[in-house]
């Protein structure tokens, strides 16, 4: 097979990239591992930026989103005997907008479906070999176990944190900065229709707690646990006590219902630079991870490959090279920003493990920056600019 940009995954960065590569008139193959039906049941990411909702529609998938997508123009903080809002217009003048991420890759794959273009699922044993040099291939064993090389122009690395992309580029031309976190996200999505209007952040001593949605007869929730905790530990009932339990407040009630997904995820904060090694580009989550509680990693896949399908088109349609040289330098100052938001939202608002000599002054500070960032008008600016992504275009 041969194509102008072979693509290695389909998660929303390969297919949002394939498909704004398409838009301009250049093939693209993607190769996936998983079945069509696991990459459209993976739940994940909730909260798109408003740049992210203009990249979307421009791609030609923001119908659906805008038609059963929720617009929110503020969040709550929350601690012990106190909720306050964040008002997002009031602070930046923009808003975000909850829909799933499933959503966004059931829209992606159907219009390349409908497009006639290629996908294939259930690979295995892929490999970028060539990267390096002018005529790059990925290898892969298909669903039927015949053995294929896609010969490219160009390859994109979007498959993800644990893919194959990233360690293609050699170690000795690699930067990796990371932190792991000592607590993980245990994460429900529950048939009950939201007790909030918007997301509510609470912390809390017994750990952090937050509350999301995917549409009004559907909520997603989270809890703070230990990051070698068991699933298994966790029945409904536990869950719904430890939610409502860090998430009380006087006069409110959290609703439950019948749990339709529950796991737990590991939190670090992981950037590899750089992005690029010769013909090979890293978009999204190949590249770097953020904990989830500034909402950024669906919304940087979305930045990355925004600028990563741009400074292909030149290069493939002008021979220019100019942005596909500068798309590292580009996209890791997006990066960088928000890591840090995310390490700043996510030190804020987990309880330390009580080991921590430190624990009881941390817990004081948190509280004390909680209520800083909800009084101020130009910290709730800080806060407001970073989660709505108002700073830094797209
Ligand atoms: P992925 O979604 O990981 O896609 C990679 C694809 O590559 C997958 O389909 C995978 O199967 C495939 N693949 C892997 N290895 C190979 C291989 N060797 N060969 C071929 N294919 C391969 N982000 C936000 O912006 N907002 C949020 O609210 C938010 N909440 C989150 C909540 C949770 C609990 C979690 C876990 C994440 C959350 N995120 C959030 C992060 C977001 O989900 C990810 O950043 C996003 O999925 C990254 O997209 P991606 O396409 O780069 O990678
Ligand atoms: C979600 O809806 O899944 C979600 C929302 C906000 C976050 C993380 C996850 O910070």
């Amino acid at each position: 097979m041969r194509t102008q940009v072979g693509i290695v995954g389909s998660g929303p960065s390969g297919l949002l990239l394939a498909q704004i590569l398409a838009q301009q008139g250049i093939e693209s193959i993607i190769v996936e591992n998983r079945s069509r039906e696991y990459v459209e049941a993976r739940v994940r990411a909730g909260v798109i930026e408003h740049g992210a909702v203009d990249v979307l529609t421009r791609a030609g998938v923001g119908d659906r989103l805008h038609r059963e997508g929720l617009r929110h123009d503020g969040v709550h903080l929350q601690w012990p005997g106190e909720r306050r809002r964040i008002d997002f217009v009031d602070a930046c003048g923009q808003s975000v907008w909850v829909y799933g991420q499933t959503e966004i890759t059931k829209d992606l794959i159907n219009i390349r479906v409908s497009d006639g273009q290629q996908i294939h699922w259930e690979a295995s044993d892929t490999a970028i070999v060539g990267a390096d040099t002018d005529h790059p291939q990925i290898t892969f064993v298909d669903v039927d176990g015949k053995p294929q090389t896609v010969e490219c122009d160009y390859v994109a690395g979007c498959d993800g944190f644990h893919g194959a992309s990233r360690p293609t580029i050699p170690e000795s031309v690699r930067s990796v900065a990371q932190r792991v976190y000592p607590f993980a996200w245990l994460g429900i999505l529950a048939e009950v229709a939201p007790s909030t209007d918007e997301l509510i952040y609470a912390w809390h001593p017994d750990g952090f707690a937050m509350h999301s949605m995917r549409s009004d007869k559907v909520s997603r929730l989270y809890l703070q646990v230990a990051p070698d905790d068991d699933i298994a530990n966790w029945s409904d009932d536990r869950i719904w006590d430890g939610l409502s339990t860090r998430m009380a407040l006087d006069g409110w009630t959290l609703q439950s219902g019948p749990t339709l997904e529950k796991s737990i995820t590991p939190m670090r904060s992981f950037v590899s630079s750089p992005m690029r090694w010769g013909r090979l580009f890293l978009a999204g989550d190949a590249s770097h991870i953020v904990p989830p509680t500034g909402a950024k990693g669906l919304n940087l896949a979305i930045a990355d490959v925004t600028k990563l399908g741009a400074a292909l088109a030149m290069a493939i349609q002008q021979g220019k090279v100019d942005l596909i040289d500068s798309y590292s330098d580009d996209a890791l100052r997006r990066v960088w920003q928000s890591t840090h938001f995310s390490w700043w939202m996510t030190s804020m608002l987990h309880t330390p493990p009580s080991a921590d000599p430190d624990a009881a002054f941390l817990r004081q500070m948190q509280i004390t920056q909680l209520d800083y960032v909800t009084s101020s008008t130009a910290a709730a600016a800080g806060l407001a600019e970073n989660y709505t992504g108002a700073v830094l275009p797209y």
